[in-house]
């Protein structure tokens, strides 16, 4: 059955990838970028190879929560059901100098995790219009203890890194915070017909190129996708297809997924005192609460 998806991070990368082989398979598309132009540009250059595709542009900064809220009112005021909402908006900072958005907060955070937080409370009713709705947001295995770079740690006195901040930590910190958002989300939907899942797509070297500069982007970009470990977009896309719509994870919730199948996330993203210690610290954040 072809589904309504609303996706994040449609201008460019692993969702503009998704929104066109999502369209392919006939699926409406709610193509979402930061700016008008990008969502425009992407779903014209997807409807040049297929005329057909079922897409709408739309875009929001997700680094505003101005925005966020008016683009979720626009998106309700429009009475529809949305079957899929996929955060796949993500930034992962280069300069070890921190950044700040419009709100004062830790733009990772915001990015990473607010955003979708806020987005998805909004967009609740559009969801609940669906007869089987799913919140897919992605995450990364790099949330795991032991991975490369500055290690993960989530300080509740300090979830804006004033203190010791470190790009590679607080994109840590916000993939394990995206999933504590989505196990706690799928404990408060229990007995709804809506599923909360994340999904880790990969080590995808030639879209992560983007963020960063000279010869590292290089490297990111020409040499790293030869690599065994790494994985094509074609091989991301499939798993982040496979979240959207395959009848497989039909009621399925509260999972951590790649490579079309589940796996482990780290065991403090399983507390589930964290897990709702974060959610009324993002509540707050966001002016939910
Ligand atoms: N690539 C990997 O190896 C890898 C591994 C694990 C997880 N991930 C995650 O997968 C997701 C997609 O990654 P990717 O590789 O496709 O990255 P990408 O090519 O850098 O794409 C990131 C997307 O996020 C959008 N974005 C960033 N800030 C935004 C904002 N303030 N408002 C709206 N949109 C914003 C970007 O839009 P602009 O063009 O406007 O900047 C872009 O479309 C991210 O969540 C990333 O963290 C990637």
């Amino acid at each position: 059955m072809n589904k309504t998806v609303l996706l994040t991070g449609g201008g460019r990368g692993l969702g503009r990838a998704t929104a066109d082989r999502l369209a392919a398979r006939g699926h409406r598309v709610l193509l979402t970028a930061r700016t008008r132009a990008a969502a425009e540009d992407a779903a014209a250059a997807i409807r040049r190879q297929n005329p057909g595709a079922r897409l709408e542009p739309r875009w929001v900064d997700l680094s505003s929560l101005d925005e966020v809220r008016s683009f979720a009112a626009a998106e309700a005021a429009r009475g529809e059901p949305i079957d899929v909402l996929f955060h796949i908006a993500g930034i992962l900072q280069t300069s070890k100098k921190r950044r700040l958005t419009v709100d004062g907060y830790e733009e990772t955070l915001a990015v990473n995790v607010l955003a979708p937080f806020l987005l998805t409370a909004l967009l609740m009713p559009a969801l609940e219009r669906s007869a089987s709705a799913r919140v897919v947001t992605v995450s990364s295995r790099l949330h795991l203890p032991g991975s490369r770079g500055a290690p993960v740690d989530f300080d509740f006195a300090d979830p804006q890194l004033e203190h010791g901040y470190h790009p590679d930590r607080a994109y840590k910190n916000s993939k394990l915070a995206v999933l504590w958002f989505t196990y706690e989300l799928q404990r408060r939907l229990a007995g709804r017909a809506i599923t909360a899942n994340a999904v880790c797509p990969g080590f995808v070297p030639s879209t992560a190129a983007a963020s960063t500069r000279g010869l590292e982007r290089l490297f990111m970009a020409y040499v790293l996708p030869h690599m065994s470990f790494a994985t094509s977009v074609d091989a991301a896309t499939d798993s982040l297809v496979f979240m959207a719509v395959d009848p497989a994870l039909d009621g399925v919730g509260g999972k951590f997924f790649g490579e079309c199948h589940e796996i482990e996330s780290s065991p403090q993203s399983h507390d589930a005192a964290q897990a709702r210690r974060f959610w009324s610290m993002a509540e707050r954040l966001t002016g939910l609460a």
